[in-house]
């Protein structure tokens, strides 16, 4: 046993989680946006991941994966973001447009030196959004676009008819404006986006929103780019110069111990695995001190936090190709997205969306794919067995369990949860037990609403590093749960080690 899991044994011992739930008290809708996804052109995302483009013996339809289609539907996707991350300030959209055979091709700088094609561009971007019933969120070039090119691009997805980009959108073969709500000013505009000042990022924003303008009842919702982990000073800055003209601000957090030695996605050691939970935890001391900040300069809470890149960041897997971010997906990633999700679902009141990076191929991905075939990783599994806290009210609870101490001297909690009350006014609780040893009993009760009885299912896996591939695409899938019991209208459940379990309560 390691230091650091004897000190974790002799110091925290609490035999059984209790859980009290407070449904009176539930007054915050969870944004279905804190489900949002995330596709760059980076790797396989788009290319081999979600397009195949029309002539491919790969089965699609129009171009896109007809098996990644179905999965995203299932897994109610409510936003996409796109086209990046870094590439969105090196993307100019009208490359995009237009014969495929006439557009012209780039080199992706950013992502490994790979040739672009742009014929994946707007009008296949927003029809596959409308084919999976999302809402697109477009990232504006400001690093190294220009104002008029993004207000055109505003122009000529939104504008009705008239105008001379709606006259183009039109020629290229879109009658009708797409619905477009939510606009980034730019990406990490303090790194790959333009590596600028807070000061000098404010001013250049409130040029670009000034001109990107609302066309024929469509209304923007402008998202200013925001800090990376600890940068409380860029929220600050951009609170205070610009303020009410942005409908939110990002913040990107990605679960990475050491940006030099990231290690591998599906080799780590039980310390590793403890410490990337607590890296991944921490993320809700960051929210809280930007939404501290926040507070200050917008108590009524109307400038939205969106936490719009977000998740696990490994080391690429061997033999794939350098700066294309492949990785692998485990049962720890699959804890990692419970426990954020958990988080944000806490401050919704502030965080109105968060976008996983990214939905395929790339980082913490949905979906792996290979030439035809297809797995989900087990992200893919919890974005499922989550969706019903989409929209739900999220109900308040008090949590007393058992603590770890992990590396970098952080205290995490061994429970993790998440209630909520949906619209039917069916009550849903996931749990997740990070203990890799021990199960967990947490006996639940939620104020005067009696249990009758419960169904449930449960992610977990014989080993930690378990996951999906294209030979067993089913190793760690969702199945039922029978561990719960009810007695005088109060749940006890046992979770098992590593495990999440997605309860709805009768
Ligand atoms: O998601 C990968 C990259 O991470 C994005 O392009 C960038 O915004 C961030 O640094």
């Amino acid at each position: 046993m390691s230091m650091m899991l004897l000190l974790a044994a002799s110091l925290y011992a609490q035999e059984t989680t209790v859980i009290a739930i407070h449904p009176q008290d539930g007054k915050n809708v969870i944004s279905k946006n804190i489900y949002g996804q995330f596709a760059e052109h980076l790797g396989t995302c788009i290319y081999g991941g979600l397009w195949v483009g029309e002539n491919s013996s790969i089965p699609n339809t129009n171009g896109y994966r007809n098996d990644v289609l179905q999965a995203l539907k299932d897994l109610k996707v409510p936003v996409l973001r796109w086209p990046g991350g870094c590439f969105a300030d090196d993307y100019h959209w009208m490359d995009g447009i237009g014969p495929k055979e006439n557009r012209p091709k780039l080199v992706n700088s950013n992502w490994g030196g790979t040739i672009e094609d742009n014929s994946f561009g707007t009008h296949e971007f927003l029809n596959l959004c409308e084919m999976i019933g999302c809402e697109p969120y477009i990232s504006g070039n400001v690093g190294s676009g220009s104002v008029e090119e993004l207000a055109k691009w505003v122009e000529y997805m939104t504008a009705e008819q008239g105008s001379p980009m709606a006259k183009l959108r039109k020629e290229n073969g879109r009658e009708k404006p797409w619905k477009v709500k939510y606009l980034g000013i730019g990406n990490e505009s303090w790194g790959c986006g333009g590596s600028m000042r807070p000061e000098y990022y404010s001013d250049i924003y409130r040029r670009y929103a000034t001109y990107c303008r609302n066309f024929n009842g469509n209304r923007l919702f402008k998202v200013a780019s925001g800090a990376s982990d600890y940068d409380y000073n860029w929220t600050e800055v951009l609170m205070q110069n610009i303020g009410r003209r942005m409908s939110g601000i990002s913040l990107h957090y990605y679960t990475v111990s050491n940006w030099n030695r990231k290690g591998s996605a599906t080799n780590f050691t039980n310390d590793d695995y403890y410490g990337t939970l607590g890296k991944c935890l921490e993320i809700e001391q960051v929210i809280k001190k930007h939404i501290a900040i926040m507070d200050k300069y917008d108590p009524e809470k109307r400038i939205a936090l969106l936490v719009d890149e977000w998740g696990t960041w490994w080391d690429e897997e061997p033999g794939t190709i350098r700066g294309h971010l492949y990785q692998q997906n485990t049962m720890r990633d699959a804890l990692v997205a419970s426990l954020s999700l958990d988080v944000f679902h806490k401050y919704t009141e502030r965080i109105k969306m968060a976008n996983i990076a990214q939905i395929a191929n790339v980082l913490q991905s949905m979906i792996l794919t290979k030439e035809d075939k297809m797995v989900l990783t087990p992200t893919y599994h919890v974005f499922e067995m989550y969706k019903v806290h989409q929209e739900a009210t999220f109900l308040p609870f008090d949590i007393k369990c058992a603590k770890i101490a992990v590396q970098e001297d952080r205290v995490v909690p061994l429970v993790s949860a998440t209630a909520s009350k949906d619209k039917d006014g069916v009550i849903h609780i996931s749990l997740s037990n990070i203990d890799l040893q021990k199960a967990q009993t947490v006996e639940l009760s939620l104020d005067n609403i009696k249990v009758k009885g419960c169904t449930g299912r449960i992610l977990t896996s014989t080993n930690i590093n378990d996951h999906n591939n294209f030979d067993h695409p089913n190793t760690v899938v969702p199945k039922a749960f029978n561990g719960a019991k009810v007695q005088n209208g109060k749940l006890t459940v046992t979770l098992p080690p590593k495990s999440i379990v997605a309860l709805t309560i009768n």
